[in-house]
């Protein structure tokens, strides 16, 4: 039986395999994806994300733009690391579908309205999105699985010393969505940097030699070019699929119950996600922290989404 899955991104090289593993694994059905303003505005993030399904081949999954920003902040973008559209590298396809006239809010409800049982919500970008469903439709909370969600960090962050960036670019909102009581998992660059796009891992996405695939060894060029760029990391970290594992694959990444808090007020430490494993604060656990990944598995279970699509 699959997981009905709601994917919410902001495409990003790494948002793309993580749509494409949500859509070709057979233990999640993909049903919706929404778009937040990060990696790039949303006018790209919207587009990025219906790219990414026309490329594979997936059709009747509505895409809908959401926040164009933070709740209370100003939205900074990551060009550095995506391009200019947030999808450097390969030459972009029209994208076969229209963008959903609904906004993110109302294709959400209405897909979890519609569905027969709880649908899981993937979020691999920053979580504004959520957090507006969950303060404009509260009710719908009950028909909420989880929330996996790429971000954070149990050690230093990737665009301050202490913040990861989906984290820092929407504070206010992670906070509401771990104190919502919503099972929430998330996944941090603790482990998503275990991810990397080696040379071999290159050779066995692009050996799929399908069309996705060829697009997608277009992708990581770009990636791992930024990457090293910027961090000193030839072999690009892919975080967005880690998050789709926790679910397409559980066994695959190891999750800890343990507490979550997030720094709103550090002048130097805001988006901080502070984890605190040892119990040191005496606050209840509230969240699932990803503490390991089973690497070979992980890129076996994209390999073999990949090889699904078109
Ligand atoms: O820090 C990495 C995260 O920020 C990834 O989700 C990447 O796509 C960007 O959104
Ligand atoms: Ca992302």
């Amino acid at each position: 039986m699959s997981i009905p899955v709601i994917v919410d991104c902001d495409p990003g090289h790494d948002d793309v395999f993580a749509l494409w593993f949500a859509a070709g694994h057979p233990s999640l059905e993909l049903l919706a994806v929404t778009t937040v303003g990060g990696n790039v505005p949303i006018e790209h993030t919207s587009r990025n994300a219906r790219v990414a399904l026309t490329v594979a081949g997936v059709e009747g999954v509505p895409v809908a733009a959401g926040a164009t920003g933070p709740l209370s902040r100003t939205l900074a973008t990551a060009e550095w690391i995506h391009g200019e559209n947030g999808l450097g590298g390969p030459e972009l396809p029209e994208p076969s579908e229209p963008l959903d006239e609904r906004g993110a809010t109302e294709l959400i409800a209405e897909t979890l309205l519609a569905a027969s049982e709880p649908v899981a919500i993937i979020a691999t970008g920053p979580i504004t999105n959520v957090a507006i469903l969950l303060r404009e439709r509260p009710e719908l909370a009950d028909r909420i699985r989880e929330i996996v969600w790429m971000g954070g960090s149990t050690e230093r962050g990737n665009v301050t010393p202490y913040a990861e960036f989906n984290a820092w670019v929407d504070p206010e909102a992670l906070a509401i969505v771990v104190a919502s009581g919503i099972r929430f998992t998330m996944v941090g660059l603790n482990v998503t940097h275990h991810a990397l796009v080696t040379p071999a891992v290159r050779e066995r996405l692009a050996a799929v030699d399908n069309r996705t695939a060829r697009f997608g060894d277009e992708l990581l060029e770009f990636f791992c070019r930024t990457n090293d760029e910027v961090f000193g990391m030839p072999d690009g970290p892919l975080h967005d699929p880690v998050a789709v594992a926790v679910l397409a694959d559980p066994g695959s990444v190891e999750l800890v119950h343990t507490r979550l808090d997030v720094e709103l007020a550090g002048t130097e430490t805001a988006g901080a996600t502070s984890v605190d494993f040892d119990g040191m604060l005496k606050r209840e656990p509230n969240a699932w922290v990803a503490v390991g990944l089973d690497v070979d598995r992980f890129w076996a279970a994209v390999e073999a989404s990949v090889s699904r699509l078109a």
